[in-house]
């Protein structure tokens, strides 16, 4: 059979990891793509001259690459949205297959693009997007392919899983653990994206799409960081018997789907709580497979081109296993203030009677039963006003908006002395 022709546009990190799998593992990928796979072309913005391009040509014009006639596959790694964008329309347009592993661009416009794709008779495989080298757009889109599921909970960003990690075990402030990020590699120099949960959201809209049918919304996934997590919240959480992670959730509810990413705090006894550091975990409830855990590298350059090569080894099979336009399901994805969940919540509050019997009281009216709460002797800095107090409360499982009414009624109260947080709590007991 004729060499799979590969178009590889980008020479940052994962594609010189893609140029290493390849020439690393030949051999193998060549017995099961059932063919040679080879880069005969890459395009890049800066030549590196100290990079092997096994014997493909180079040119700095990415476009052009995408739009040659005599390649399989173009492999977009370039990053970033426009010319990325433009870039993978060129290629799937012009009938040519299509690897990337932008979550931003399929989170923003798979819809469009996998419509593209199958207009045009060629495949879009973005399994790096995803998660890095844990497989998990494959096992949505084929091994679990028969199973109607229930949630998908995801630890989906390593940067912010690695501060939170830092804070907890090394009881480090926020921005500390977010300077280690970024002295260590971990955190980029503008780290919003990551620590404001954008990263996460784009990866929680593709597996909602794809687990879901529900379409790529992104503008419908709720999103919240970590920025406001406190060494405190942690160490609370704790004594409670919890983990605070940053998580992606998408959960079917009879109403909708819920798709949200924000801190939450998970026992300590889930698989999940062990995922420390920058490793990535996903966790899918199915109703036939059941509970399915998979967990590994979510970036660096050989995790991710493990992904990207695995995409073009479907590619050169003669059915491509990838993922197809969402099934066009009309359920929503509902508003956060429709979400249900349990909650932390942390009120300081002046050290006077009754005021944890006041907290309760409103709580109970609202009809938000306690699960547990600690009340230390003492917390910060006295007021002029008295001592104050946290009152740590978990609750069972509540409506967003009628936790919102309750909380500002709360929060109105003359002893709530400053901004309560509130943190959501995930159970995901396991139940098989
Ligand atoms: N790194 C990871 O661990 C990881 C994990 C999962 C997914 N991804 C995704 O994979 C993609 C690539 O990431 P990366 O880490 O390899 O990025 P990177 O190291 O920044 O590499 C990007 C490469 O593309 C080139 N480039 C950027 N814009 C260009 C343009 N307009 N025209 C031509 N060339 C351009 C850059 O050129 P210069 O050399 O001149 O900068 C660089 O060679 C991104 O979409 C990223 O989100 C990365």
């Amino acid at each position: 059979m004729d060499p799979l022709r590969v178009g590889l546009c980008g020479l940052g990190t994962v594609a010189q990891g893609v140029l290493q799998v390849l020439s690393d593992n030949a051999e193998g990928i060549a017995r099961r793509a059932g063919r040679q796979l080879q880069v005969v072309a890459v395009a890049s913005r800066t030549a590196k001259p100290e990079v092997d391009l096994g014997g493909a040509t180079f040119s700095t014009d990415v476009l052009t690459l995408a739009g040659r006639d005599d390649l399989d596959v173009v492999v977009e790694l370039i990053g970033g949205e426009d010319t990325a964008l433009q870039l993978v329309e060129t290629a799937l347009s012009n009938g040519t297959h299509v690897v990337t592993g932008n979550k931003a661009i399929v989170a923003l416009h798979g819809e469009r693009l996998l419509s593209l794709a199958s207009a045009n008779s060629a495949h879009l495989g973005f399994e790096a997007a995803v998660a890095g080298g844990i497989p998990i757009i494959s096992s949505l889109t084929n091994a679990l392919a028969g199973n109607a599921h229930e949630w998908i909970v995801g630890i989906i960003n390593g940067t912010s899983n690695f501060i939170l990690t830092a804070m907890a075990e090394q009881g480090q402030s926020f921005s500390d653990a977010l300077e280690e990020a970024q002295a260590l590699g971990y955190a980029e120099a503008d780290p919003t994206f990551d620590v404001e949960g954008v990263d996460a959201a784009h990866k929680l809209t593709i597996l909602t799409a794809l687990g879901f049918g529900a379409g790529f919304r992104f503008d419908d996934v709720y999103v919240e960081g970590i920025s406001a997590i406190a060494v405190e919240d942690i160490e609370y959480a704790r004594q409670l018997g919890y983990v605070i992670k940053h998580i992606g959730m998408a959960r079917r509810r009879a109403a909708g789907i819920e798709a949200r990413v924000h801190p939450a705090l998970v026992p300590q006894s889930h698989l999940l709580s062990s995922i420390g550091g920058a490793t990535n975990a996903v966790m899918v409830r199915s109703n036939a497979a059941g509970d399915t855990f998979y967990a590994g590298a979510g970036a660096g350059a050989l995790p991710t081109a493990s992904a990207v090569v695995g995409d073009l080894v479907d590619i050169s099979k003669s059915s491509a296993r990838l993922p197809r336009l969402p099934d066009g399901s009309a359920t929503p994805l509902l508003p956060i203030d429709r979400v249900e969940t349990e909650y932390y919540l942390r009120i300081p509050s002046l050290d006077q009677p009754g005021a944890f019997a006041r907290v309760a009281t409103i709580l109970s009216e609202c009809k938000i039963s306690i699960e547990a709460a600690i009340q230390r002797e003492q917390a910060g800095p006295s007021l002029d006003e008295g001592q104050w107090v946290p009152i740590v409360i978990l609750t069972h499982a509540v409506e967003e908006q009628v936790m919102n009414r309750a909380l500002a009624e709360v929060q109105a109260l003359p002893e709530v002395v400053g901004e309560i947080t509130r943190i959501r709590v995930e159970q995901l007991a396991v139940t098989n």
